[in-house]
């Protein structure tokens, strides 16, 4: 199922990200807050347990999270920003990395890096990724922690094509995917429009 998270802000924010005069320091500093802000969505399923306690006034119940594990997977290299603004709120998860490029030519993932949490089967994943275009990146990522046995995953992005979506509730039906923005069409390089461009070059000045 895909969830659009289009708070004021979200959509505010994304705006100025999208805007081609935008320069690095300010798309990374925009890429981190949204994704600070999809935090509250992403985590509404999170289970609480009662505690007491005791106010300054008197013997009360509180709610807590329980001791749910979780993981963020960043996709290499642009979901590292995301990663960023997600630990914000919550600072004690675990980080693996995904690194992953699309070939030019066939738009195929390419597989270079893989470093997870010896424990990443007992938590619940969150993957981020700013874009969902073809869906390759996505659906390989999440065919890598399937198969060491991570059984709730979460796909989280920043833009999304019609086409991504698709793929990748095709390849994995079983996971949540969170957006902020569906887009109109990918176009015939691959590329969302009317998308941000190339994430990972304007996050990081490559091109
Ligand atoms: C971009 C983006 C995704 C992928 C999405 O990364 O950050 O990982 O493309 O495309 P897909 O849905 O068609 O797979 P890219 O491959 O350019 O690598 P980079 O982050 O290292 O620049
Ligand atoms: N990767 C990007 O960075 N941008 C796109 O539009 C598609 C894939």
């Amino acid at each position: 199922m895909v969830h659009v998270i289009d708070h004021p802000l979200i959509q505010h924010k994304l705006t100025m990200l999208r805007d081609k005069n935008t320069g690095p320091k300010e798309f990374r500093e925009l890429l981190e807050e949204i994704s600070s802000l999809m935090v509250y969505e992403i985590t509404r399923d999170l289970p609480l347990e009662e505690i007491e306690i005791e106010t300054p006034l008197k013997r009360t119940k509180g709610k807590v999270l329980t001791n749910k594990e979780i993981g963020i997977v960043p996709i290499l290299r642009a979901g590292l920003v995301m990663a960023e603004g997600i630990l914000k709120l919550l600072p004690s998860a675990k980080v693996g990395h995904i690194g992953l490029y699309r070939d030019h030519e066939t738009l195929q993932p390419v597989q270079y890096y893989t470093k997870l949490p010896e424990d990443i089967d007992k938590r619940e994943v969150i993957v981020v990724d700013p874009m969902l275009a073809t869906g390759g990146s996505a659906i390989a990522a999440i065919s890598i922690l399937k198969a060491r046995k991570v059984k709730k995953i979460k796909f989280v992005c920043l833009i999304a094509s019609p086409e991504g979506v698709k793929a990748l509730e095709e390849s994995h039906p079983d996971i949540e995917i969170y957006t902020a923005a569906i887009d109109e069409y990918l176009d015939e390089n691959g590329y969302i429009v009317p998308g941000l461009g190339d994430a990972g070059d304007r996050l990081f000045g490559t091109k």
